[in-house]
């Protein structure tokens, strides 16, 4: 059985609220909530209100936020005050990464660490031990609705693995292009969260694709 983390990029924002609810109670476990900042990637989504919100009438979800920002340092206090469950920042953006893991982690929460297509899961071998989830991404970042890149593969083999031989505990997350074609590929190399943009919500039926990537 996967973990879902249905990414509320591609919901319907005007009514943002009843689709987070909607696959939760479809059995979603996580909600993806994808922050970018223009910067790190060429597209803005949605900040600390936003998330604020939500937090504030779904309380008890499991906020899965993926900040594709230059520098969260800086907004880690911000993002785990307005209700982020895990703070998962990547690897490649500007900031300190010893010192980000470690604010994040002394302000109560689960920290994770994130790889664009053309990192390999080696350079997130100094932090693998500290780490509550990683992240391969499986598309370049910033869009939603792009084709899966297989080379995903090879490096949720290498960090399941890792995380054998180091007796670690990060759980595997991937993200892009995820569907019902490429979903099982993913759990087959070790991925434990399926995170699904355009496969949930852009389905005639968001409650059922939830379902079919969580029986996987
Ligand atoms: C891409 C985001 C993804 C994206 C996934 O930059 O990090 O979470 O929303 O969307 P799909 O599942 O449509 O590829
Ligand atoms: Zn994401």
């Amino acid at each position: 059985m996967a973990i879902v983390s249905p990414s509320i990029l591609s919901a319907d924002f005007g009514k943002l609220g009843a689709d987070c609810r909607m696959v939760l109670d479809a059995g979603a476990q996580m909600l993806h909530y994808d922050v970018m900042d223009g910067h790190f990637v060429p597209n803005i989504s949605f900040g600390v209100p936003v998330l604020k919100s939500l937090h504030k009438n779904l309380p008890d979800a499991f906020y899965d936020v993926h900040l594709m920002i230059s520098h969260p340092l800086q907004y880690a206090e911000a993002f785990i005050k307005a209700g982020a469950t895990l703070y998962n920042f990547h690897l490649e953006c500007e900031d300190d990464i010893q010192a980000t893991i470690d604010a994040v982690r002394a302000l109560g929460c689960k920290v994770g660490l994130t790889i664009k297509p053309g990192t390999e899961p080696q350079a997130l071998a100094p932090y693998l031990d500290q780490l509550d989830l990683v992240l391969v991404m499986s598309v370049e970042p910033g869009f939603g609705g792009q084709k899966f890149m297989p080379s995903a593969l090879d490096k949720l083999r290498w960090l399941k693995a890792e995380r054998e031989a180091r007796g670690a505990h990060y759980l595997l997350e991937v993200d892009g292009g995820v569907d019902n074609a490429t979903a099982p590929q993913c759990v087959e190399a070790g991925a434990d969260i399926l995170v699904a943009g355009s496969a949930v919500f852009g389905a005639a039926d968001p409650a059922a694709a939830v379902q079919h990537l969580a029986s996987l």
